[in-house]
């Protein structure tokens, strides 16, 4: 069963429980975080504190993903705010396999994410080790930009490796994800597909949740 992560990036925070109802009543299932620090990339969001508020509003899983600079002292405030999932990035962690240790010793799901530009290869080491691998279809840093469609390859090839090596690691897809190009994605192998803009900004956030739910598990 495929699944389908809207990105609160692009919600209204004026009101976020008028936001989660809807996707919860369309069938999503998993809140997606993006936490940006203005420094890992050139945007600054929210902290620990509104991913709590996010935890009080709902019982659905919260996935974490850090664009931040030294995520790792960050990983247990985001733990105890109720995170399910917590990715860090490739490019900026140096310890990968101590900060994957670390965020299931918190009994929270681990994951690594990689840029477009960041080779599948250089994961070949970890991938035993992670509970998912979260591949960026566009730049970190905001919503509502193009799907890079070169990424595409590095699901397919994280598919095979998953295949091959008979590992159980998931494979997520984040940016510019939209009805018209999650298809091809799923096909590709992906099992989660974060959603931002496609998803908030559309004129009925449930209905939109339950078309994508519907596109990605037609078979
Ligand atoms: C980009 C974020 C994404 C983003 C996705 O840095 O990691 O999660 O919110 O938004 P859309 O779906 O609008 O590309
Ligand atoms: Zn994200």
């Amino acid at each position: 069963m495929k699944k389908l992560a809207p990105s609160i990036l692009s919600a209204d925070f004026t009101n976020l429980a008028s936001q989660i109802e809807p996707i919860e009543k369309g069938g999503a299932d998993i809140i997606h975080c993006d936490i940006m620090d203005g420094r890992f990339v050139p945007n600054i969001t929210f902290g620990p504190f509104i991913v709590e508020a996010v935890r009080r509003i709902s019982d659905m899983p919260i996935d974490v993903h850090l664009m931040i600079k030294e995520p790792d002292r960050f990983i247990h405030d985001f733990a105890n705010a109720g995170a399910d999932y917590i990715s860090v990035h490739r490019e900026e962690v140096v310890h990968l396999d101590r900060t994957i240790s670390f965020i299931k010793s918190l009994n929270v799901k681990a994951g690594v994410v990689i840029n477009p530009a960041t080779p599948v290869a250089t994961l070949d080491d970890i991938l035993s080790a992670v509970d998912f691998v979260l591949v960026m279809s566009v730049n970190p840093g905001f919503g509502g930009q193009k799907f890079i469609s070169y990424t595409l390859d590095k699901i397919k090839n994280l598919n095979s490796i998953r295949n091959e090596k008979n590992l159980d690691f998931l494979i997520e897809i984040d940016g510019g994800i939209n009805l018209q190009n999650a298809a091809e994605v799923a096909k590709a192998g992906c099992d989660i597909f974060v959603a931002g803009s496609s998803v908030f900004r559309s004129d009925d956030i449930a209905q939109t949740c339950l078309k994508f739910k519907s596109i990605l598990n037609a078979d």
